[in-house]
């Protein structure tokens, strides 16, 4: 399946996540997280990306789908050494339901906790992830959002794919419902042979405000929350560092971290 490769070299960078979410782990806990759950897991490259890091850190990752676990073991895992291996889980579960293994840190990439469409099942997540978490412990939600990540439009990039050559992804926003506050996007991507591929990944999302998210962790049980926000220079313009914010500007669009502390 192609698309999951291209996916992982247009939208992932997993090295970010495991250098950076834990510093932020061990800033609220002051502890180092070495067990680590990855919802949403898709390819579980941040999960195999987790278990490199020391004989002591190891990874379950959660998708519903089997496609891309499948994928994840045939072409990620399977890279990784045997040790490594020994260390790295993969399971087919709705994350809406606890595990009986607990852990240090739960991370859900890519704005994934949008794809419930309600409080009650959001809630329901936020629950099970809470009781699968040791105390203290962390869940790390990537989020998104802003007028331009709602307003109907396309942005085009082009990267490289070892094996593939330069590939041109395009995101694709709909049209956003502000009464439902749901909307749906799409990542096509176009070969270098010309070969154009329509939909390769669909998300029907409930664009959820923060200050909505905060409110469920809390109702949830986790002890508080932060909001990981990026810094602007003096002209504005974003400087990728992220940091503890409790207030802010509306930028054109924004992609963040909120993580509940269990
Ligand atoms: C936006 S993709 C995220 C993939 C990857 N985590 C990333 O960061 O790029 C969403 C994934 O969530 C999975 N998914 C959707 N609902 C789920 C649920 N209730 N429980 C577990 N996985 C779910 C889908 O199968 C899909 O692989």
């Amino acid at each position: 399946m192609k698309k999951y490769l291209l996916y992982e070299h247009g939208v992932q960078s997993p090295r970010w996540q495991t250098d950076y979410l834990p510093q932020f782990h061990q800033w609220l806990t002051r502890k180092t997280p070495y067990l680590f759950r990855e919802d949403f897991c898709g390819t579980a490259r941040i999960s195999c990306e987790w278990v490199k890091q020391s004989d002591r850190h190891r990874a379950l990752g959660l998708d519903l789908d089997p496609e891309p676990l499948r994928i994840a073991r045939e072409r990620n895992v399977s890279k990784l050494t045997d040790q490594e291996k020994s260390r790295i889980g993969l399971k087919r579960q709705d994350v809406r339901t606890r595990t009986s293994q607990k852990f240090d840190m739960i991370g859900a990439f890519n704005f994934s906790c949008f794809t419930f469409l309600n409080r009650k099942d959001l809630l329901t997540y936020f629950k099970a992830a809470h009781a699968s978490l040791k105390k203290p412990g962390t869940l790390f939600l990537e989020i998104a959002g802003g007028p331009g990540f709602v307003e109907p439009g396309h942005e085009s990039r082009k990267f490289s794919v070892p094996g593939v050559g330069k590939v041109e992804q395009i995101w694709e926003q709909h049209q956003y419902d502000p009464i439902t506050a749901i909307n749906d996007y799409s990542i096509h991507f176009r070969l270098p042979d010309g070969t154009w591929l329509q939909d390769a990944f669909q998300y029907h999302w409930r664009i959820w405000g923060i200050s909505e998210l905060r409110e469920a962790l809390q109702d949830a049980g986790f002890r508080k929350s932060v909001v990981l926000w990026e810094q602007v220079d003096r002209r504005g313009r974003g400087t990728g560092e992220l940091l503890p914010t409790e207030s802010a500007e509306l930028p054109e669009s924004y992609v963040a971290y909120l993580v509940g502390v269990k």
